[in-house]
């Protein structure tokens, strides 16, 4: 195969040197926002921002509630770069090209990624509106070779065959979980595994309860293979799920997924999300 798909380590670091010769920030933390989460950018301070198309070898978002939108800035104090919009595999991109900021972040400097987004409740404890702190994943097409890391090893991200064992960082769910419950949130705060699908269907009621026997109490079109290509690539990741629906398991439910409701409830908990991820943000220790 052409040995990087357009996709190589020279390609990351153009991008990465123009950004670093156009923001005076050098962020410590990235942070993506998910469906309806993107006013979490807005509250940078200091913001200077590019449009996706206008840097140079990044990728262009599509989707309604997905602004494309890279934002440097700082968050109590803190240099962050966020991204308002992220990428997905249902946009017909390449997997590579989804994850491709991830590579653009560690070159930049970022230590630590925190991903957010919108997921459909899976297990029959939680409730519409809660945050579930994500302690495992499920990668079902990674099974099968749909992955992020397919292809030639560029040994200057990280190795052939990286560990997932320790994909989301514990001390920074902890973290979360103090902050949280310091916040009052402590009645919506879980944590479980989050299963990702191709989309851009919702899943079928069969898929749901299969889903869920497999262990997973999240289902969701996004996050994991930005989680994969950031550890390979040596960061540190912490990411959460906003519950904004409950997935389909009943045979005789009048209940139909859809984005309007994926929205709504993301609207609900926007302002609250804001500040549980910027309290994060401010008790990160740099490593
Ligand atoms: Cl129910 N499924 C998937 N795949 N993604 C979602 C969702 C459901 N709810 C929000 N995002």
């Amino acid at each position: 195969p052409d040995s990087n798909n357009g996709y190589s380590y020279e390609d990351c670091q153009a991008t990465a040197d123009w950004l670093l010769a156009q923001a005076a920030v050098r962020p410590q933390v990235a942070i993506v926002c998910g469906s309806g989460m993107g006013g979490l950018a807005d509250t940078l301070k200091d913001q200077v921002a590019f449009n996706y198309k206008d840097i140079p070898n990044f990728p262009l978002s599509t989707v309604p509630g997905h602004a494309g939108r890279l934002v440097f800035g700082t968050l109590k104090g803190r240099p962050c770069v966020c991204m308002q919009g992220r990428f997905h595999l249902y946009e017909g991109y390449p997997i590579q090209k989804i994850t491709k900021p991830m590579r653009i972040f560690a070159l930049l400097g970022v230590e630590t990624v925190i991903l957010t987004n919108a997921a459909g409740g899976l297990n029959q404890d939680f409730k519409v509106g809660d945050i579930m702190i994500i302690k495992n994943h499920i990668n079902i097409a990674g099974f099968a070779g749909n992955h992020p890391l397919a292809g030639p090893n560029d040994d200057r991200f990280g190795v052939r065959f990286p560990c997932m064992s320790d994909a989301y960082d514990r001390d920074l769910q902890q973290l979360a979980l103090d902050v949280g419950q310091e916040l009052g949130y402590g009645d919506f705060l879980r944590d479980g595994v989050y299963c990702v699908v191709g989309g851009p269907s919702f899943e079928t009621i069969a898929e749901c309860r299969m889903l869920h026997k497999l262990g997973a109490d999240a289902v969701g079109m996004s996050t994991v293979h930005e989680t994969i290509v950031a550890r390979h690539c040596g960061m540190r990741v912490f990411a959460l799920s906003l519950i904004t629906n409950k997935a389909v398991m009943e045979y005789d439910s009048e209940e139909k997924a859809n984005h309007e409701e994926v929205l709504e409830t993301s609207r609900v908990r926007a302002s609250q999300l804001e500040t549980f991820v910027s309290n994060l943000v401010s008790r990160i220790k740099p490593s």
